[in-house]
């Protein structure tokens, strides 16, 4: 086990700059998510703590020590790649038993390991094939048990399972957190799918165009996000985001007029999650439009209302029915949190 940390580090192809002179301490046992939109910088970031990607500038520190100029093999590191980076010529339970060869261990032993973790990721029966002969969701398993056969200092994982069908990830998704739990590695965990990053982080790295924009726990990134990028990528459905202006205390836009703590501004950008916001029958609820859209999702109703060119979400009942085109009110749960961004840096407002 140990902590890594990243230094201002940097990583330029050319002119254009993939990571922007980062800082990040990952550490002692951190389960710790790079979450981002594809080409922030998550897959660059993690080859430059494995060795693979040269740094620009910087310095990266494993336990305290600097390993800027050390190879991948000597920085007891196990990658699972996003392309899996698997040996094409072996096995599936020789790619599964390398990385234990690599390092000596028997032959009895490595068998034993191999069995159990093919089990973990439902692997067993397919461990004579070549993974030629297996589909993506198979090869990435494989590249997943490769990694966790044995116990590194560190484990970096990109995208380990975004090839998995929806079933076998979520429960690969508690796999992966229950061997965390076991074995306690500082593990790198790239994603760019947020709910992988809430369940699986002890924090997360949201990342924007080769910068943290945010680093906190999911608790946190989900109650407070730093901006209206983290704002609109955290949660399903995503925040109900409003343009408006505050006076005299009230935040208001078309259909909208609701109390806020904030002195008077022009371009005020109003958050409310869907699951803060309660149908209301009552023509002066302080969200009103038309019903444009109703979507069962099996235990809740998607309520989606219009107001002019806003639309806003709203999670109601499983037996919620209306009429669509029809007027439509909402009101705040008690306790709901409005959540308020400048509309033109995109920073969050409120405390
Ligand atoms: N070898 C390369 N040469 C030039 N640009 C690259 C190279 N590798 C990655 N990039 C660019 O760097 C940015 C970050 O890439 P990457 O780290 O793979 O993003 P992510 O993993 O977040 O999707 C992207 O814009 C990508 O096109
Ligand atoms: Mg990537």
């Amino acid at each position: 086990m140990a902590e890594v940390r990243l230094v201002d580090i940097e990583k330029r192809y050319g002119s254009f700059v993939a990571v922007a002179k980062q800082s990040l301490t990952i550490e002692n046992g951190e389960f710790l998510v790079l979450l981002g939109p594809s080409g922030c910088g998550k897959t660059t970031t993690m080859r430059m703590i494995a060795g693979l990607e040269e740094i620009t500038a910087g310095d990266i520190l494993i336990a305290g020590e600097r390993v800027n100029d050390k190879p991948p093999k000597d920085r007891d590191i196990a990658m699972v790649f996003q392309n899996y980076g698997l040996y094409p010529h072996m096995t599936v339970g020789q790619n599964i038993e390398y990385p234990l060869k690599l390092r000596g261990v028997n032959k009895a032993t490595r068998q034993q390991q191999v069995q159990d973790t093919a089990a973990k990721v439902e692997l067993d029966a397919l461990l004579g094939r070549r993974p030629s002969e297996l589909s993506g969701g198979q090869r990435q398993r494989v590249a997943l048990a490769r990694a966790i056969v044995r116990t590194p200092k560190i484990f970096l994982m990109d995208e380990p399972l975004s090839n998995l069908d929806a079933k076998l990830r979520v429960t690969m998704r508690a796999e992966l957190k229950h061997l965390h739990h076991e074995l306690g590695v500082t593990t790198v965990y790239v994603t760019h799918d947020q709910m992988e990053a809430m369940t699986l982080a002890s924090r997360v790295a949201v990342m924007r165009e080769g910068r943290i924009v945010q680093l906190d726990t999911p608790r946190k990134i989900y109650a407070e996000p730093a901006d209206l990028f983290v704002a609109g990528f955290i949660g399903s459905p995503s925040m109900n985001l409003v343009n408006g202006s505050v006076t005299a205390g009230r935040f208001r836009a078309e259909g909208i007029d609701v109390p806020v703590d904030l002195p008077d501004r022009d371009s005020v950008v109003l958050g409310i999650r869907p699951e803060e916001l309660d149908i209301a029958t009552d023509s002066s609820a302080p969200v009103a439009g038309k019903l444009y859209a109703l979507e069962l999702t099996g235990d809740s109703t998607l309520v989606t209302m219009r107001m002019g060119k806003t639309s806003v979400c709203a999670r109601g009942p499983a037996d919620f029915e209306a009429a669509i085109n029809e007027p439509c009110y909402l009101t705040p749960k008690a306790g709901a949190r409005f959540h308020l961004f400048d509309r033109n840096s995109g920073q969050r407002l409120d405390g």
